[in-house]
């Protein structure tokens, strides 16, 4: 697992091995846009501003995914132990 922190709320969230970011912070009550939950329609679209990123959509095009500045959070996970997300 690994821990998501969210800048603007000042909170941090554990996300546990086989649950997506999006599930674990609906778990906690964190208000997010999410829709086909599977990587392809773009609804959960979220900022990242620090830690690497492990990148499972469909949406964003490769060089987005170089740049590490945005993820879908209802697929896509974190290669190291924490993020830090602009929510
Ligand atoms: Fe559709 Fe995440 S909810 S891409």
């Amino acid at each position: 697992g690994f821990t998501v922190e969210l800048a603007r709320t000042q909170r941090a969230v554990y996300v546990p091995q086989g649950k997506t970011i999006a599930e674990a912070l609906r778990d906690e009550g964190v208000d997010i846009m999410v829709s086909c939950e599977q990587g392809v329609c773009g609804a959960c679209e979220t900022r990242v501003l620090e830690g690497d990123i492990e990148h499972r959509d469909l949406i964003l095009t490769e060089q987005e995914k170089a740049a590490g500045k945005l993820m879908m959070i209802c697929v896509s996970s974190c290669s190291g132990d924490r993020l830090v997300l602009d929510l």
